[in-house]
């Protein structure tokens, strides 16, 4: 696979714009993909944004391609509070970046940050049928731990599968 030139940047909160930024347009361009709504992720509040980014519990990676545009998204963070186990939240990539090794590139993120905290296990939801993000996790090793959910009406026939990436430390 080509791999392109292009950086991984952990986000600090005076970043919050192009959080906010790269995560409205991951929902406008694939709003299946995420339980949140493009229309009740645009009415947050600003501080929001910067909250989250100051939050030392989360970690909040943007991918940037050689011209400084941010093509990338990937967030890890305490899942349910659990200290030994993080959550992985809102990857994309821009669709003209896609098939070039971003989107493994943060996830690779989410796992090194992950583990640096002591954390031993790696957990997110994906879509049945969004066969690019199944493909993506399997490649860093993700397996289905069999739970599975349904996101939020009106959109509750889609059904999301628990996976889970155990860490050796
Ligand atoms: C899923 C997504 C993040 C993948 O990003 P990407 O940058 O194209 O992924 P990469 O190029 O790093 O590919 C990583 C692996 O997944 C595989 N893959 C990616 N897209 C694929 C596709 N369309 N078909 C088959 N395999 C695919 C690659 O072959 C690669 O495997 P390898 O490392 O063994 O070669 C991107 O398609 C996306 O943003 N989709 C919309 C949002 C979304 O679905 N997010 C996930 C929510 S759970």
């Amino acid at each position: 696979m080509a791999v392109s030139n292009h950086s991984i940047e952990h986000l600090v909160p005076e970043n919050w714009q192009r959080f906010r930024e790269v995560r409205l347009r991951a929902l406008a361009d694939a709003p299946d993909a995420f339980g949140a709504t493009l229309a009740e992720t645009q009415a947050r509040p600003l501080s929001h944004w910067r909250d989250r980014l100051g939050d030392t519990a989360s970690a909040t990676f943007l991918a940037c391609n050689a011209n400084g545009d941010d093509v990338g998204l990937v967030v890890g963070s305490r899942w349910n509070g659990i200290v030994e186990t993080v959550g992985l939240f809102s990857m994309w990539v821009a669709p003209n970046a896609r098939g070039r090794g971003i989107g493994g590139a943060l996830v690779d993120a989410v796992i090194a940050w992950a583990r640096s905290n002591g954390s031993t296990r790696i957990l997110l939801d994906v879509a049945d049928g969004n066969a690019p993000a199944i493909a993506l996790y399997a490649s860093r090793g993700f397996l289905p731990t069999g739970n599975t959910g349904n996101l939020p009406p009106p959109r509750d026939h889609i059904t999301e599968h628990e996976q889970a990436l155990e860490l050796q430390n």
